[in-house]
């Protein structure tokens, strides 16, 4: 079992390549399916107060700005992720190094709209992170998150032909929870896997009254935009859970 610090390391070690591939290339992921769900679920953001956990570099906080947010504050335990968000904000959004499973900086119902960008999936203790931002919603207030699919996060990988044609996807050790090791733009990393009713279960013990659920797929518009988006017309990749306090 990797400690925090182990954790936090991995991300130090990846944000120089993040920031650059986000900034200079783009995510075909955020900007071709993800952003899009995001921001429809999100809705109407004008004049909200809005927490970001996990915010990385701060992408997604400067679009909640664009669209009209009132204040928009990003967490993010790596030191570079906030220090290059800082770089490019407005006076309308503000960034800090945290760790989003403790929050207990923020005063409890401060925010308007919670948002967890593929974050919950690195965190080790999701449960805490849903408790805290529980409180620091207000009543009413919704939290949008946006997680690998469980589906996905419990093997990760396509059975291939001699050729090297994806034949389909594996699903194996769903019921194994716990890390499960990567490798991104070169770098070794963990995420975590829990099963879809882990999720859900925590969700509702928290608190939460479960709205929606999304499995974003491509449309062909998307696909001719962003070829490389083959897959999610195959297989769920993600999933967006859209949560409200009561
Ligand atoms: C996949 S990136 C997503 C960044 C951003 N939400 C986006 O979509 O561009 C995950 C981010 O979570 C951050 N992170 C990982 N563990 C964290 C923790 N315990 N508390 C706060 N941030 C964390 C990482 O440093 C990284 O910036």
């Amino acid at each position: 079992m990797k400690s925090d610090s182990e954790l936090g390391q991995e991300w130090v070690a990846l944000a120089p390549r993040w920031i650059k591939k986000v900034r200079e290339d783009g995510d075909p992921v955020r900007n071709g399916l993800l952003d899009s769900v995001m921001l429809d679920a999100c809705g109407n953001v004008e004049g909200m107060s809005i927490l970001d956990c996990g915010c990385g570099e701060g992408r997604f906080c400067r679009m909640l700005v664009e669209r009209g947010a009132k204040y928009v504050l990003g967490l993010d335990l790596c030191e570079l992720m906030i220090e290059a968000a800082l770089e490019l904000k407005s006076e309308r959004d503000d960034y800090r190094v945290q760790d989003v499973q403790d929050l207990s900086f923020i005063e409890s119902e401060t925010f308007d709209l919670v948002v967890s960008y593929l974050n919950q999936c690195d965190l080790p203790r999701f449960e805490a992170n849903n408790r805290e931002v529980f409180r620091v919603l207000k009543r009413g207030g919704r939290f949008i998150v946006a997680n690998v699919h469980p589906m996905r996060s419990a093997s990760g990988k396509w059975y291939r032909n001699a050729d090297g044609d994806k034949l389909h996807v594996m699903l194996d050790n769903y019921f194994d929870e716990g890390e499960r090791h990567w490798e991104m733009l070169g770098v070794k990393f963990t995420n975590f896997h829990r099963s879809l009713s882990t999720y859900i279960n925590n969700f509702i013990e928290t608190g939460f009254v479960l709205k929606r659920i999304i499995e974003p797929t491509v449309t062909m518009e998307q696909l001719n935009v962003y070829p490389e988006l083959e897959d999610e017309l195959r297989v769920p990749n993600f999933i967006v859970y859209i949560l409200q306090k009561p």
